[in-house]
């Protein structure tokens, strides 16, 4: 929970004019005083779908609250949020604004199954209503970089993409786990490429568990000063 004033001076130092704007019509029309609270709620429908807002506290709140989950319930990701995910992913910042990636969204059935396998059997992977897999594309990236493009940009390009697509479906309600232990060739080959490289595979979906939060390196080791 956080008051309002705690949200407000969040949002500023964030230099979100726009959703301070917004945040404060939103809390005039349903009649909310500057003092009431703001609830994070799971499915993130109050913020994201209602209000549009996703900047300030709520990126950090969707930061803090993420945690891999790898137990899906069967209900299915609504197409509205599936969207807002992608756009999401298409909103990350590219080399040269190339986007050097793909995203494949793999249907359920066999190719998820056969997906599942290629990651080393994670058969959570077939569980999740919605699964997602970050390609590089080098040649993409290469037609302006050349080999620093195919071997550095097009995977920083996926990563990021991968990365803002994991945020905003956490920002939603919803669990990711991100997935990097795969067979290269299995996925390439449930993905019928051989020109791409596949960086991480996101399942994505409800949760049907409450992971407790992992632990973390001290800034102090972490950063280098
Ligand atoms: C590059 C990368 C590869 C990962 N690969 C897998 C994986 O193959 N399977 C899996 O269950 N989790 C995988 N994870 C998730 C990590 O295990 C998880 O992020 C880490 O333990 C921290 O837990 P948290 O995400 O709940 O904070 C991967 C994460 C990253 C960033």
């Amino acid at each position: 929970m956080f008051q309002r004033d705690a949200l407000r001076s969040d949002l500023e130092r964030a230099g979100c004019a726009v959703a301070r704007t917004r945040h404060a019509a939103i809390s005039s029309l349903k009649g909310e005083s500057p003092g009431s609270q703001t609830v994070w709620h799971g499915t993130g429908d109050r913020h994201n779908l209602e209000s549009g807002i996703l900047c300030g506290v709520e990126l950090f709140e969707a930061i803090q609250r993420r945690r891999s989950v790898r137990a899906f319930a069967p209900q299915a990701v609504e197409a509205e949020k599936v969207t807002r995910i992608l756009k999401a992913a298409n909103a990350a910042p590219s080399a040269g604004n190339l986007q050097g990636y793909e995203i494949y969204r793999i249907t359920p059935g066999k190719e998820r199954a056969a997906l599942a396998r290629a990651a080393l059997n994670q058969l959570f992977i077939a569980q999740a209503p919605v699964v997602l897999v970050f390609c590089a594309n080098p040649a993409r990236s290469a037609a302006k970089y050349r080999e620093r493009g195919a071997r550095l940009y097009a995977i920083q390009d996926a990563t990021i993409a991968c990365a803002f697509a994991m945020l905003a479906a956490t920002a939603l309600g919803l669990g990711t786990v991100w997935v990097g232990a795969f067979d290269d060739a299995a996925v390439q080959k449930v993905l019928g490429t051989r020109d791409l490289l596949p960086v991480a595979i996101l399942p994505i979906g409800y949760a049907a568990e409450e992971p407790e939060p992992t632990p973390r390196r001290s800034l102090s080791d972490l950063v280098h000063e």
